[in-house]
């Protein structure tokens, strides 16, 4: 384990943290009894499938299968690691912990030098903005409505029309290979130059908030090259950072909302109106990297793109690649081809918070975007119009908002509703199949081996007893389970089964299996029965793959020496069956 934190104290934590109250913050509960229900994250559920129980401190999906405990909730939600989802519950539960868990080794060591350089630069940049030489950059961001509060707070400077950075990170003992690796100067003929003459700074920021870069752009000019980003360095990589990433996400989470942009100016607009809770994507190409940020943010998210077509199209492959779970994308899409800079400066602040509180959903986006390739005197067109909503339709789990889009489609298109509706198919068909995958008819020997686990779960003296008496299951996850199981004993002279899943991580296969099999109902009677009874039934399928194996052999073997051995081989095992 390369476990930081040790287990008594992440046991700790688990008891003092309430399942039911840190899942709230991801998916809404209603209470039903003593249970808590929920539409499960970890498939495409329509309906409250997902269980939470305070007794057992454990959440249930009864269609999927996934379960776990807190930790293992929030691990698979937000996609971090185990140790990752322990310091966020002890954060949740106020819980004062001082560990490090492993995205600190973002902040890599090795690269302080580079750090340095990036420190020293953008003060440097920021510094010259006041100078007499800096008025016309100055104009420039006054004339933008760029004011002193915001070139504080994000940091805006101005680089010089000369080499005096690196003059400055020479004298201050950095090599010449030192700040080349940096990207802020370059080598030409012997001689060092820096990259950004005269352009307006933008710093980006790492995922911890240092700085790593810069976005330089044109003030004083017409320029092919409007905006000039830091090349990629050692601590560089522009697809694995959002801008403002490090100031929005505590607010993002607490406001479970998260608002997408293209540009930095976007960013900083929004955030002059008070809207604080945006990241940038820097450009229309989202990479992987950045949506997997973005999912972890929060559990809503507001693509507003620019509002011109090249935004439109930044919406649309965001949605193919990145939506499939489009429940938690809400869509904006600004008129007048603005972005939401110039929104704000043309429109004003009320219409873009209109914008952000009336967000449209991602079937009504779609309704919208795809609508406007399509020729309405053309049958064949309206037929693939309707053919491509009819999945989106199909997502909608409220019937009377599905309702409502057959008829916004049927009005659209001029298409009977009936014809429409006769296309859709339910999602109860999709949970039937889930079930059918997960309910395989269990014949005797599974049943014996989950009885057999049952009993090893709830009785600790079944642990040894099995241990020495059967140390066998036939079904290799069954077998695991029970192996680690005697482990745990052995080592910790104790089980009970919340600290035992704790234990068990990130195994999540033997998690839902364990929980699965602690929610088995058996009979008073049944748990009363001798386990030995059990155990021969396992003896007997081993006794049965043994002979099937044997058979096998002896059918495909040519070799009349060993089909003899073979033979012999059977013999013994019915001989020592039959004592
Ligand atoms: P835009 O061209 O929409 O810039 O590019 P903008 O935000 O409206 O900038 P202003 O208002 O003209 O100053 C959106 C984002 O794409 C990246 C930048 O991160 C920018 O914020 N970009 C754009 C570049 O990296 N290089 C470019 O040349 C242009
Ligand atoms: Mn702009």
């Amino acid at each position: 384990m390369t476990n930081n934190i040790p287990y008594d104290e992440i046991i700790s934590i688990q008891r003092k943290a309430n399942i039911v109250d840190i899942i709230r913050d991801y998916v809404p509960l209603v209470q039903k009894g003593k249970n808590y229900f929920g539409i499960c994250p970890f498939h495409d559920d329509h309906n409250p499938s997902m269980s939470v129980s305070t007794d057992k401190q454990i959440y249930k999906c009864f269609v999927c299968g996934n379960s776990g405990n807190v930790f293992n909730f929030v691990m698979e939600y937000e996609k971090i690691s185990f140790m990752q989802a322990v310091k966020i519950v002890a954060e949740k539960t106020g819980i004062d912990i001082d560990i490090k868990t492993d995205n600190k080794t973002y902040i890599d060591n090795t690269y302080h030098r580079l750090y340095d350089i990036y420190d020293i630069a953008y003060k440097f940049y920021q510094n010259n903005l006041n100078t007499t030489y800096g008025k016309a950059a100055k104009k420039y961001l006054t004339d933008r409505q760029i004011d002193d509060s915001i070139i504080k707070e994000f940091n805006i400077g101005l680089s010089p029309n000369d080499s005096e950075l690196y003059n400055i990170l020479n004298k201050k003992g950095f090599t010449d290979n030192e700040i080349i690796e940096s990207a802020i100067c370059y080598k030409s003929s012997n001689n060092m130059y820096d990259i950004y003459k005269n352009r307006i700074m933008f710093p980006l920021y790492n995922l911890q908030g240092q700085v790593i870069g810069f976005s330089g752009r044109v003030y004083d000019k017409a320029s092919e090259n409007k905006y000039i980003n830091t090349k990629e360095t050692k601590i560089f990589k522009k697809g694995e950072l959002l801008y403002n990433y490090h100031n929005a996400k505590a607010l993002a989470r607490k406001e479970k909302s998260i608002i997408i942009v293209e540009g930095f100016m976007d960013v900083i607009r929004l955030w002059s109106i008070g809207i604080k809770n945006v990241v940038a994507t820097m450009g229309t190409a989202v990479t992987k990297f950045q949506a997997n940020l973005i999912n972890k943010m929060a559990p809503n998210i507001i693509l507003m793109f620019d509002g011109d077509e090249a935004g439109n199209k930044a919406t649309q492959s965001y949605l193919e690649n990145f939506g499939n779970n489009m429940d938690n994308i809400k869509i904006v899409r600004l008129e007048d081809n603005l972005d939401p800079d110039e929104y704000i400066l043309q429109k004003g602040k009320d219409k873009m918070l209109y914008h952000l509180s009336h967000p449209i959903n991602v079937y009504d986006y779609k309704l919208n975007s795809l609508k406007e390739n399509i020729d309405f005197s053309n049958g064949k067109d309206i037929s693939n119009y309707i053919n491509l909503m009819i999945p989106e339709i199909e997502k909608v789990d409220d019937d009377i908002v599905r309702d409502i889009e057959i008829t916004k489609l049927s009005n659209l298109t001029n298409v009977d509703k009936e014809i429409i509706k006769s296309k859709i198919k339910t999602n109860t068909n999709k949970e039937i199949k889930y079930k059918e995958k997960r309910n395989v008819k269990s014949n005797k020997y599974e049943k014996a081996s989950k009885y057999i686990l049952y009993r090893m779960i709830h009785d600790t003296n079944m642990i040894l007893y099995y241990f020495d008496n059967l140390s066998y299951l036939p079904d290799e996850l069954d077998r695991k389970l029970a192996n680690e199981i005697v482990l745990y004993y052995k080592k910790f002279n104790s089980f009970n089964i919340n600290d035992f899943v704790i234990y068990l991580e990130a195994k999540k296969d033997l998690i839902n299996l364990i929980i699965n099999i602690d929610d088995l109902n058996y009979t008073k009677e049944e748990l009363e029965d001798s386990i030995d009874n059990y155990f021969n039934v396992i003896k007997e399928s081993l006794y049965n793959n043994q002979i099937n194996k044997l058979t096998n052999q002896l059918k495909n073997e040519t070799n009349e020496i060993k089909r003899k051995e073979i033979a012999q081989q059977i013999v013994e095992i019915k001989m020592k069956e039959s004592k």
